[in-house]
């Protein structure tokens, strides 16, 4: 027998405020044509100013724990992945973890952008697999519309703030691909890369937050060969190959990018779960906004495989495979 991380709930929150491409191009050089033609974003929710992201985060916790029928007082662990926190510390998880009126367990945030939501998972099932934890909060959450420079239209256009968050609990499985819960993590990071995609500003650095700098075009090319080689590789951990997917559910940047890695693993584009022309790029909290989306609507079931997959700021990349 195995210990298996078992999904038992997942949520989501967007900020009311929605700024579509129209909103845009009345302030900066930019079409709607451009805008989804080249990304397949129509819009984006920004939060409000007195909006954080552990707000953010709170309202897809919730939502989860009320799908999973889980009281706040029987989570184990908090991991929270942002790139955006509120503040430099304390962790924005233990903000979350005080707000649930979680007063035991442990909580903490993770660091790898848009990567970070698969990077949070991996930990949170390593945590249930080693018995360290029986429930586990997993949440993305970003407000990445302080971080834009609202004067560079080459990124400003691509982002938007949001939260997702799924709850995990622990179950006994067989240790076969048959097992319900997440059958194989796979993450990797290069640090060569920072130059490519990265924030000018930081604690350390410039004791300010700074603004996200981005090589679109280079970041595009290794989006598709890194997560196109981590699904293979994740499929081969985990005893499945791609035709075994029922559901891709990827980090939510660019439909170009989604359709792209798809189309290499000869995935269906029917079996994509794309909700990026809704949101935007919410970096961490695109894979469990778009997940919560597809268990919402009924799409995701019983038995079905599932595989996340993300790339972001580092280079991170990796991905994850669930049977639901
Ligand atoms: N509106 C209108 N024109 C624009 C805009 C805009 N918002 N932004 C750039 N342009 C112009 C450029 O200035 C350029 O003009 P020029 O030919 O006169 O010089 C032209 O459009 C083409 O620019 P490119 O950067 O070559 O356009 P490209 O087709 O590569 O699309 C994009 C740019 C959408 C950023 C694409 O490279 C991309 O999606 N890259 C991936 C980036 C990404 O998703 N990053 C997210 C973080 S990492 C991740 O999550 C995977």
């Amino acid at each position: 027998m195995v210990r298996r991380s078992v999904i038992a709930g997942c949520g989501g929150y967007l900020p009311n405020r929605v700024v579509t491409n129209e909103e845009l191009a009345d302030r900066i050089d930019t079409s709607n044509e451009w805008i989804v033609q080249r990304t397949g974003i129509k819009s984006r929710h920004i939060a409000e100013e007195d909006q954080n992201t552990s707000d953010l985060a709170l309202a897809a916790a919730k939502q989860a724990l009320n799908h999973a029928s889980i009281e706040a007082s029987e989570v184990d662990l908090i991991v929270l992945a942002t790139a955006t926190p509120n503040n430099t510390f304390p962790s924005t998880a233990t903000m979350v973890q005080a707000a649930l009126g979680m007063t035991r367990g442990s909580a903490f945030d993770v660091q790898a952008v848009c990567s970070g939501f698969v990077f949070a998972m991996n930990v949170a099932d390593n945590f249930i697999r080693l018995g360290q934890a029986e429930t586990v909060l997993v949440v993305g959450a970003e407000t990445f519309s302080r971080i834009l420079d609202w004067k560079d239209r080459t990124t400003c256009v691509l982002f938007g703030d949001g939260a997702g968050a799924v709850v995990l609990r622990a179950e006994e499985g067989t240790g076969e691909s048959s097992d319900r819960g997440i059958l194989a993590n796979c993450i990797h990071s290069d640090g060569r890369h920072y130059g490519l995609l990265y924030v000018d500003g930081g604690a350390s650095t410039t004791q300010t937050v700074g603004h996200l700098r981005m090589d679109g075009p280079e970041v595009f090319k290794h989006a598709v060969k890194n997560l196109s080689s981590v699904i293979g590789e994740v499929l081969e951990l985990a005893g499945l190959q791609s035709k075994d997917v029922d559901w891709l559910v990827p980090h939510q940047a660019n439909q170009r990018i989604i359709t792209s890695t798809a189309r290499k693993l000869r995935v269906d584009e029917k079996k994509i779960v794309m909700t990026v022309d809704r949101h935007a790029n919410t970096s961490a909290a695109s894979i469990p906004l778009a997940l919560n989306t597809a268990v919402q609507d009924g799409r995701i079931t019983a038995g079905d495989v599932v595989v996340l997959e993300a790339m972001g700021g580092g280079f991170t990349w990796g991905a994850s495979v669930i049977r639901w």
